[in-house]
């Protein structure tokens, strides 16, 4: 059909990610026209800003974009208020909204889910959980066959970046100011490192995977702020390192579900996440194990699931279909890039 009107609520890390992956891309019948953020003279004179079409309208008023005829709301804010309230009122109006509010996806889904439906518009999240892997899409349309009996993984990249550093001898302090600055962690960090990020993933994981509804103020969480250099030390000597990891499982009609620092074996593919990565393994009762990895923070990894979802909800769907070109095939050998 015609062009799909596009709305970015925040222009942050993600935000700006996001306005330079559609200039880079500039796919056909997307067309960015509003962005709403507090103090709109200092954003568009960053440099983030520069990636921006002239012809979009900067808005310091929400209902600039509720009353327009934008077509997508794209929420990159995070938090419950004000924003459950604006995306309610976009839902109900019409508009479909594409999220990476994990708190508002794991607190509010369902009944946000249920307005969407009514209202016969999309609710996608895909950037809520594992920043750039297709861990949500993966496990709605590729999984949705099997029984997942468990998840457990990595689901907080500003963790796994403190540990690791932590691993090879950096200070806890020091390194959690470096996530902060290289825009890895939350706007209140404490959201990272005592666990409540990774459970809100971990509740929106486990409505898909397990069915099941869980209250994320139910799940146990612990710190990594406690972690010390000795107990890497200790971790070494039993063939193990630390990750702060997140699991589920079925315990009868009940789920057993935590979100703490753990021992990892430095066999285990979890002792070999770096940076930001986050992993997430699926165990089904037909299909065994699937594991999903890659970036879990960060604009650009974070930037691609938006525009995925975006790109989906464009063409009225949950899977994308891109325009492609016809190429020549070539015959040459490729060596894989660790070979060459
Ligand atoms: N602060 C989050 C993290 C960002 O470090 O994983 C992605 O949700």
């Amino acid at each position: 059909g015609s062009t799909v009107k596009v709305a970015l609520l925040g222009f942050g890390t993600v935000g700006s990610s996001v306005a330079q992956v559609l200039a880079a891309s500039k796919f056909p019948g997307i067309e960015l026209t509003h962005i709403f953020n507090r103090d709109v003279q200092r954003k568009r004179s960053s440099p983030g800003a520069k990636a921006v079409p002239a012809s979009v309208v900067w808005t310091e008023d929400i209902n600039d974009i509720l009353n327009s005829k934008v077509d997508v709301v794209v929420e990159l804010m995070g938090g419950l208020n004000p924003v459950e309230g604006w995306l309610r009122k976009a839902l109900a109006s019409g508009k479909s909204v594409v999220t990476a509010n994990k708190q508002l996806i794991a607190y509010r889904g369902a009944s946000l889910f249920k307005l969407a439906a009514a209202n016969n518009v999309h609710l996608v999240y895909g950037a809520a959980v594992a920043g750039g892997v297709p861990v949500i899409p993966g496990m709605l349309q590729g999984l949705g066959g099997d029984q997942a009996r468990r998840l457990s993984g990595i689901l907080n990249g500003t963790c796994n970046y403190i540990l690791n550093r932590m691993e090879g001898g950096a200070d806890y302090a020091t390194v959690l100011a470096d996530a902060q600055q290289l825009g890895y962690a939350e706007a209140d960090p404490s959201a990272d490192v005592d666990g409540f990020d990774a459970r809100a993933k971990l509740c929106i994981l486990s409505r898909i995977a397990l069915h099941a509804e869980l209250n994320p103020d139910a799940v146990t969480t612990q710190t990594i702020s406690t972690i010390e250099a000795i107990d890497f030390t200790y971790a070494k000597e039993l063939n193990c390192t630390i990750r702060q990891v997140s699991q589920a499982e079925r315990n009868g009609k009940a789920i057993h579900a935590r979100v703490a620092p753990m021992l990892v074996p430095l066999s285990s593919p979890m002792a070999w996440s770096h940076g930001t990565q986050n992993m997430v393994v699926v165990s089904g009762r037909f299909g065994g194990d699937v594991v999903f990895s890659g970036h879990g923070a960060g604009g650009e990894p974070t930037a691609v699931a938006v525009v995925s979802d975006l790109l989906a909800v464009a063409q009225n769907c949950s899977s994308v279909q891109l325009p492609v070109r016809k190429r020549e095939v070539t015959g040459e050998f490729m060596a894989p890039h660790y070979l060459r």
